[in-house]
């Protein structure tokens, strides 16, 4: 397994095929890709899991993050959220957040991270913010 940096048209269509099978390709298309940092786990060439970071000075927002529904619960999601967390360390930033799912709940709360916010609901999908104080390094 590795973990490299990917542009943002290759988050598109694991994003779409899993978080969002019945809408377009454009759905899952941000306006502020471009502005982000991408982070895919490679297994033999093939991508099966991505995720994508929006840093705002010292708060960093991560978005989008999937594993290829025929590859989850290896192990994958983990190593790239727990390298998502120690990149954010190294970058000098305080706080990572994101809206989760509420159903990825018990997965991010394993990681540190702690619920933030009241429940709200979009396209049928339940989310909380969630965040997470980090320890940055000297
Ligand atoms: C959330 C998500 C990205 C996690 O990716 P993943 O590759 O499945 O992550 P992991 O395999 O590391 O962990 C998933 C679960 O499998 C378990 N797991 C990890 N390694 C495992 C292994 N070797 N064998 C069996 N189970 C394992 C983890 O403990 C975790 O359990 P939990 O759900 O009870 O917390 C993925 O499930 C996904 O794409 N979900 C749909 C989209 C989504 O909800 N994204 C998050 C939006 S906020």
């Amino acid at each position: 397994m590795e973990i490299k940096k990917i542009s943002p048209s290759d988050t598109w269509s694991i994003r779409q095929s899993v978080m969002w099978p019945d809408k377009p390709l454009t759905y899952v298309q941000l306006a502020e890709d471009e502005n982000g940092l991408h982070y895919g786990v490679f297994e033999n060439a093939e991508l099966l899991s991505v995720i994508s970071l929006f840093i705002e000075n010292e708060n960093a927002q991560f978005r989008k993050f999937a594993t290829q529904v025929t590859h989850q619960g290896k192990g994958h999601g983990s190593a790239l959220l727990n390298f998502l967390i120690h990149e954010c360390e190294k970058k000098q930033i305080k706080n990572l957040w994101c809206n989760a799912r509420t159903s990825a709940y018990p997965f991010y709360q394993k990681f540190g991270f702690e619920i933030v916010s009241e429940t709200w609901t979009k396209d049928g999908i339940e989310f909380v913010k969630m965040s997470k104080t980090l320890k940055t390094q000297i």
